[in-house]
């Protein structure tokens, strides 16, 4: 079955219809999915849902565009949310100059500090990077991310940068985008990469693959992306989904 390593379920995409959307999850193929935190808020409702949801499991953690919102005080409740059993990773922390708030200081400080942090609870880590290549692996590598461990979700840079985060034994979230007439840079990626490295993903409510594109995203349209990835390994859909799913426990240690 499907393991969803990204969606954000606590969105307000899904206020309408969260609860039989979610109930229909396990008997559409979908086994796990992670919830992931981009904020305090957000990282509460994740919370929430981990709760309710027995499949549901949660990374926490506050995305570099909110980053302004931390700080000691709320960062020190942030730390103390992965005593929850069902937290399994610190994320989506990161950079993002794509948006380029707040100041870049800011969110450098904050992933540096969420690094640590993953560090001290002993958790992988979620990293969210746009735009900020080199900044990102300057900051993993003065903070040894190898010895923390964890995945870089909705992997968007090409071989050269892949290859440096494989060589920090880093996982990649591959989602809707690997469909996309115009994803020739994140096929190439997919095509270098090993399969024990391949994690499934979608972002949801973002980035939903053809033939939905444009529309809300949902874990359901993983085997789109499942489909796509074996394509381009040779290799079934079934093989895809196998693996990626074991990827996805041992990251996460489920
Ligand atoms: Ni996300």
């Amino acid at each position: 079955m499907i393991f969803e390593t990204h969606a954000h379920y606590d969105d307000e995409a899904f206020n309408e219809d969260r609860e039989q959307l979610l109930a229909g999850m396990q008997q559409n193929g979908i086994e796990y999915i992670i919830n992931v935190g981009a904020s305090l808020e957000s990282t509460k409702n994740t919370i929430e849902l981990m709760k309710k949801y027995p499949f549901v499991y949660g990374a926490l953690g506050v995305h570099p565009s909110d980053t302004a919102q931390l700080n000691e005080e709320n960062f020190k409740w942030l730390k103390d949310q992965y005593a929850l059993e069902k937290a399994v990773a610190v994320g989506e922390i990161g950079l993002d100059y794509y948006w380029d708030e707040p100041d870049r200081d800011i969110q450098k400080k904050w992933f540096r500090r969420q690094l640590q942090l993953a560090r001290e609870v002993k958790l992988p880590v979620v990293i969210h990077s746009r735009d900020a290549a080199k900044d990102t692996l300057d900051i993993m590598k003065e903070e040894k991310a190898e010895e923390i461990g964890g995945e870089i979700h909705c992997f968007s840079y090409g071989k050269d940068m892949a290859r440096e985060f494989l060589n920090m034994d880093f996982y990649f979230g591959i989602g809707g985008v690997v469909t996309f007439q115009n994803g020739k840079k994140l096929k190439e990626v997919v095509e270098y990469l090993p399969m024990d490295k391949i994690l499934l993903e979608t972002d949801s409510p973002y980035l939903a693959p053809v033939p939905f594109r444009g529309k809300r995203n949902s874990s359901l349209n993983l085997p789109y992306v499942a489909e796509e990835i074996a394509r381009i390994k040779g290799i079934s859909k079934e093989e895809v989904i196998e693996i990626t799913s074991q990827n996805a426990k041992r990251l996460f240690g489920m």
